[in-house]
């Protein structure tokens, strides 16, 4: 998912879905720009450093999670299944999960083929032994898996509440691929932020250092970068805002007077007070988090929080469906 645009000094071609992206995004109303564009080297280093935020509570909560629920997991799940990551895998969550499971192999999958071998060895270093198969493959849809787990039960793995910056009908959508990748029997350990009281979700994504708001505003200088832009992007600021009604913090970026910049030779206007949507964060209920497993083709069977409710990880089974009622 995190991909390096520079490198050694030397602007890169820029990705062509990049630029359509952009480009579409600020010609429609609400104008908007998917949020898997922040993740460019200077984004990739502002989210880490969002992960150690004092506000920033998902991260060391879902890791504290993790670590207590782990021997449950591992019960529920028992030995030798390939844990299947979606996503590069992550420095601290992945080897929790590896040490209590003990999986037969790791299989991490990521669109991005330099984070996925870097994070691979990382990983296969630190566990000898274990079966290290990355796979470069866009997870949003069914992949097929490596031959040599093709008969293996598999664990899926999906942490840090990535599941939220997706719309409901596209979270399903992707829960129904993961399951068609990992096949009925398979067991998905997923993260999901709870709601919770709106200031609380709004300071996590509006801090006071105000990294989150660089964060969101890199977007702006990579357009300037990548697709020859002119935006002026002290004429921008970041807003976070808990939108009840969808359950879910949006960021924006709105503009503080009225502004004309150009991206790849096209104009755009904004008048003062408009924004660009650049993310949503969706948060779930117990029940809602539960639905939506449901709607995806998982049976949830466990659930374990910290004891202030912030987060919550879920683990589901991919039983064979019934037909309703
Ligand atoms: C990656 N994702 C789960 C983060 C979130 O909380 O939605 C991205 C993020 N955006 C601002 N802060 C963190």
């Amino acid at each position: 998912m995190l991909k390096p645009e520079i490198e050694d000094g030397q602007a890169s071609l820029a990705d062509p879905q990049f630029r359509a992206d952009v480009l579409a995004g600020l010609a429609r109303r609400p104008r908007a720009i998917p949020a898997r564009w922040f993740y460019d080297r200077r984004g990739s280093e502002l989210f880490e450093a969002i992960t150690e935020l004092p506000e920033y509570y998902p991260t060391r909560t879902e890791t504290a999670i993790l670590r207590e629920a782990g021997p449950a997991i591992a019960g529920h799940a028992g030995a030798g299944r390939a844990v299947v990551e979606f996503g590069s895998g992550s420095s601290t969550k992945t080897p929790i999960l590896l040490g209590h499971v003990s999986p037969s192999a790791y299989v991490p999958i990521d669109i991005s083929g330099d984070f996925l071998r870097d994070s691979s060895r990382a990983l296969a270093a630190a566990h000898p032994g274990l079966a290290v198969i990355p796979v470069e493959a866009d997870f949003m849809r069914p992949i097929a898996l490596p031959a040599k787990v093709a008969n293996t039960p598999k664990l899926g793995f999906f942490p840090g509440s990535t599941i939220g910056n997706m719309t409901p009908a596209m979270a399903i959508d992707l829960l129904r691929a993961m399951r068609t990748s990992l096949g009925e029997g398979a067991m998905l350990v997923i993260g999901m932020d709870r709601i919770k009281e709106a200031a609380v979700l709004v300071r996590a994504y509006d801090d006071a250092a105000g990294v989150t708001a660089a964060f969101n505003l890199n977007l702006l200088e990579r357009i300037n970068r990548e697709l020859d832009g002119t935006i002026p992007v002290e004429a921008f600021r970041h807003k976070a805002v808990w939108n009840d009604d969808r359950a879910r913090v949006e960021m924006h970026l709105e503009a503080t007077r009225d502004v004309a910049f150009t991206v790849d030779s096209r104009t755009f206007a904004m008048a003062q007070g408009e924004t660009i949507h650049t993310e949503n964060s969706h948060k779930y209920g117990t029940r809602d988090a539960r639905i939506l497993l449901r709607g995806g083709g998982w049976t949830p069977v466990g659930e374990w929080t910290d004891p202030a409710g912030l987060f919550a990880i879920l683990l589901a089974e991919a039983q064979a469906e019934r037909p309703a009622p």
